[in-house]
């Protein structure tokens, strides 16, 4: 097993495991640093590309988005979303796990489940692939973005959705808006780390969409913490360079490029 990937398992009932996204190099050189995984989502089809769903992401656009990723990684696990469509049986699921593992280098691919693909995450550890699973709120497969785990019933639905997941070989699982109730049942339960969002502190790390996190999104449920304004920030610098530019105060002749020196 890939060492990177131990290191994670090893987190569990020790340290927090810290988690968030990123679809580029600049950006993934500073979580780098900071974090223990981090995930080429398919969150990007809405927080990048302006889509509604998730739905119409290609692989390509996946893939090539790892690829300026791991350009900015030194540590931590490299984790990609297979797209919706890309893992609809165990072939396919397995030939596109390859190509996207061959063509980016990353550690590791994220399915969501629907509770019935326990085969082809199973298909894909066997072919030396890991896999980091994904129940609770599954836009690929959900469309009502809802808190799930609230009854007994839902509960134990998701218990048991989360053992398949673990006995078809997983290293790791995302629970998305799971209650707390409910996820600390399944933290407890799992042998694997449980990676949190919006579902609480009981679990064995936590994941945000970075975008949202800094406050450029525009999209805060209840469950992002914002930790800066990166909105304002932006604002504030691109409303002072349109007024240099404007009042032709830049650039200045400091900007100039008299010589030959550009640097
Ligand atoms: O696509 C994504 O960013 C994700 C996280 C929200 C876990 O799946």
């Amino acid at each position: 097993m890939n060492k990177k990937i131990k290191k994670i398992i090893s987190k569990k009932n020790r340290t927090k495991i810290v988690s968030l996204t990123a679809y580029s190099k600049n950006v993934a050189k500073i979580l780098d640093n900071y974090c223990d995984i981090i995930l080429v989502g398919d969150s990007m089809a809405n927080v990048l590309y302006g889509l509604k769903s998730t739905h119409k992401l290609s692989l390509r656009n996946i893939t090539e988005h790892t690829m300026s990723v791991k350009k900015g990684i030194k540590k931590s696990l490299l984790v990609v979303d297979m797209p919706k469509n890309s893992y609809k049986n165990k072939n396919q699921g397995r030939e596109n796990a390859k190509m996207i593992m061959k063509k980016t280098l990353c550690d590791a691919v994220k399915l969501e489940s629907n509770n019935k693909n326990f085969q082809i995450i199973a298909e894909l550890v066997k072919s030396n692939i890991p896999v980091m699973g994904h129940i609770g709120y599954t836009p690929q497969f959900k469309s009502k973005f809802t808190v799930e785990g609230n009854t007994k019933k839902q509960a134990k639905k998701l218990l048991d959705e989360a053992l398949k997941i673990e006995k078809a070989g997983a290293f790791s699982i995302v629970l998305e808006c799971i209650s707390p109730k409910t996820s600390k049942l399944i933290t407890k339960t799992l042998k694997i780390p449980t990676i949190g969002i919006g579902s609480s502190s009981y679990c064995d790390g936590q994941i945000l969409v970075t975008d949202d996190m800094l406050g450029i999104s525009g999209f805060y449920p209840k469950f992002v913490k914002k930790y800066a304004s990166l909105d304002r920030t932006i604002a504030k610098a691109v409303k002072k360079y349109s007024t240099d530019v404007k009042l032709n105060k830049f650039p200045s002749t400091k900007n100039f490029l008299n010589g030959s020196r550009i640097k």
